[in-house]
């Protein structure tokens, strides 16, 4: 079910209807999606995010839908019909695999943290649960459930998802990264969602000349490290003030990094 939505349009198979009295929409079947931030009227990264999409399907076993091509262009009108100037737009691919798959796009409730949750970090907590596919950005009501539940529990910002052996994997909405004498660690692309975020700070650190190195991180390292962030499309690099109530300290590098990484960032999209 659709509840999320913001806006009073809806593209259905690049069709436009208006949402009647805030209606919530059934989806159905296996749910692949994408959530793209559009700023100043520009979708941000649709490509990736469209080779991503894709990327799903395969992860999955499934044939990518031929009209998965027009993609690019129905986002774009989308955007231009609703109006759309700063935002999230969400994709959903419904009852795939089946023959009344569908693409859906429509604006989606948008929340981007406030300026002192980057000076002062968030509180983040673990669960011990794992995406079914990691690799796919597939909807998982269930376990959305289950975090949801724990943040409100803990007044936590975000959950970590631990695995069957003990790693810390990805957020429930974001990717992890753990830094200890300015060297950035990351969980491999087996057991994440190849985040476009990430894939920008694995940029941006190249750039820079910071290494990062990828390996399965344990929960029972945490105490080890300096600090770390979350990244994300509507978050960008945020620092993590504690995990499980082991404290990070938020200064120097755990604040300058997300400030210069969002930099970058619009760098890179003033280019696009
Ligand atoms: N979530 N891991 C998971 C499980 C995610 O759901 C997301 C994104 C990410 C970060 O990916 P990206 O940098 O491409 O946003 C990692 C979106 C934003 C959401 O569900 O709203």
């Amino acid at each position: 079910m659709i509840k999320d939505n913001a806006g009073e349009l809806m593209m259905i198979d690049g069709e436009t209807i208006v949402i009647k009295d805030g209606k919530p929409y059934e989806t159905e079947g296996i749910k692949i999606y994408e959530v793209v931030r559009v700023i100043g009227g520009k979708p941000l990264f649709l490509k990736e995010h469209i080779e991503r999409l894709e990327n799903s399907f395969k992860v999955l076993n499934m044939g990518v839908p031929q009209k998965i091509k027009n993609l690019g262009h129905e986002i774009h009108e989308f955007v231009r019909q609703a109006r759309i100037v700063n935002g999230n737009v969400k994709i959903i691919c419904d009852g795939i695999g089946g023959a009344d798959n569908r693409t859906i796009i429509y604006e989606t409730v948008s929340r981007y943290p406030d300026r002192t949750l980057y000076e002062k970090g968030v509180a983040v907590v673990t669960l011990e649960k794992s995406r079914t596919s990691p690799g796919a950005k597939t909807m998982e009501d269930d376990l959305r459930m289950h975090a949801d539940n724990k943040k409100k529990e803990k007044n936590a910002y975000e959950v970590i998802l631990v695995d069957g052996q003990g790693n810390m994997t990805e957020g429930s909405r974001s990717n992890i990264f753990f830094f200890k004498d300015g060297i950035l660690h990351t969980a491999p692309l087996d057991k994440v969602l190849p985040g476009i975020t990430r894939m920008k700070v694995f940029e941006f650190c190249a750039k820079k000349g910071i290494e990062v190195k990828v390996h399965p991180i344990k929960r029972n390292e945490l105490a080890n490290f300096d600090g770390a962030f979350l990244t994300g499309t509507s978050i960008n690099m945020l620092p993590v003030k504690s995990i499980d109530g082991i404290v990070y300290p938020v200064s120097g590098f755990a604040v300058e990094l997300p400030a210069q990484f969002e930099k970058h960032m619009i760098v890179d999209v003033l280019n696009a």
